[in-house]
């Protein structure tokens, strides 16, 4: 059967069982996976597992309720051991996902549209934490294609500023959307529900991968795409891999991953980005527009940040690892306003 195969993945998912159900019942079961052999054979093929198959979807659900399993045990029950068992480390492994609830993991990878995993079970966290991931994948999906051309078009070997001002507007206008959509969430979701769900997204201090490595909790911090936008503006030298192992890697799915921001990091490297590239007034007045956009967003967010999580106003934890959040937050708007201010009054001279 040829690597790859649909039908070998077929097989493979009888292999698995589910761990766990998550449904808006509250019933939720664990059990232990019997995936026995499906590590072997997963890493016989591991470049299989890099093309889009519903049969590797299945896996991907199946790796996010074991870690949602172990997450809510160990969030309801402190003091309980890990659980995650050799298989689903294996099937973690096998993905080339880290042993730990990520970003992707929890937001992309969800099925939202078709049976969404949640940890709260009542009608209204239920629906509350659906429509919190839904708004952070929506604006992963929005960012992406203009994200992706503005990539291709530096990559050019001359890119020229014409190309350049379609890509910049559609750019600027996905950060609009993402920016209103921040304001809707701001006005919709009940603070309560976030309390509530926030604590099964805490880091998990204890886990550790085979090498040693510790990570942090799901975030908006490990999203690939505003570092990406940060790297391709000029704004940011971004070149800290510290994250990367938590970024998002499927690049099936249409949104920014590691590979899409490692791309970045090349060309700013090499001086190619918007701000060097692109010199002309009416890019540099694009630019500044971006950046500016970003920043509002950037506002918005932390405004968000402090209204559900009052606590970090005394120097309380995020989940993403970062050592004072609400610090981190607005200065990273402030840079990015400086950024934007830069490019505008370049633009004009
Ligand atoms: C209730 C809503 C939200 C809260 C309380 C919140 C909180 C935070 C916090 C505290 C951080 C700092 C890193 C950490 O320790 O986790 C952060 C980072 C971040 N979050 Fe959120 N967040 C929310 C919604 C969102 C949404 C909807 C997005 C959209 C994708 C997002 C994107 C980001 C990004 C990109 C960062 C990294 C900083 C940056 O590049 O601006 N967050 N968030």
């Amino acid at each position: 059967m040829p690597i790859g195969s649909p039908y070998f993945w077929s097989d493979l998912s009888i292999i698995g069982h589910r761990t766990l159900v998550f449904g808006g019942s509250g019933l939720f079961l664990c059990q232990n996976h019997l995936l026995t052999n499906l590590y072997m054979q997963l890493q016989a093929l591991s470049p299989a597992i890099h093309t889009e198959s519903s049969d590797k979807t299945r896996l991907e659900i199946e790796h996010l309720d074991s870690l949602m399993c172990e997450y809510r045990e160990l969030t309801e029950r402190p003091g309980t051991a890990h659980q995650l068992g050799p298989d689903a480390l294996a099937l973690a492994k096998s993905l080339g996902l880290p042993p730990v609830l990520t970003y992707e993991a929890l937001i992309l990878m969800n099925p939202l549209d078709t049976a969404p995993r949640t940890f709260l079970t009542d009608e209204v966290g239920r629906r509350d934490e659906i429509a919190f991931y839904r708004i952070h994948f929506e604006i992963e999906r929005m960012l992406y294609p203009s994200i992706r051309m503005l990539i291709d078009t530096l990559s050019h070997v001359r890119p020229n500023s014409e190309s350049f001002a379609p890509i910049g507007q559609a750019l600027n206008e996905s950060l609009q959307e993402t920016k209103r959509k921040m304001g809707e969430m701001f006005r919709t979701l009940g603070v309560d529900s976030f309390a509530r769900m926030r604590p099964y997204f805490m880091a998990d201090p204890g886990r550790t991968d085979a090498e040693g490595r510790t990570y942090p909790g799901p975030s908006g911090a490990s999203s690939a795409a505003f570092p990406t936008i940060d790297l391709l503006l000029g704004i940011s030298s971004n070149e800290s891999p510290d994250k990367d192992a938590i970024r998002p890697i499927s690049p099936w799915r249409g949104y920014v991953t590691v590979a899409d921001l490692n791309e970045a990091r090349d060309l700013a490297r090499s001086g190619r980005t918007v701000a060097s590239v692109f010199t002309d007034s009416g890019s540099r007045a694009l630019a500044a527009s971006i950046a500016m956009t970003l920043s509002q967003f950037r506002q918005i967010h932390a405004m968000t940040a402090k209204r559900y999580v009052p606590e970090l106003v005394d120097g309380g934890v995020g989940t993403g690892g970062v050592a004072s959040p609400l610090h981190y937050l607005q200065g990273l708007t402030q840079r990015t306003k400086h950024a934007a201010e830069n490019l505008a009054s370049s633009g004009t001279q």
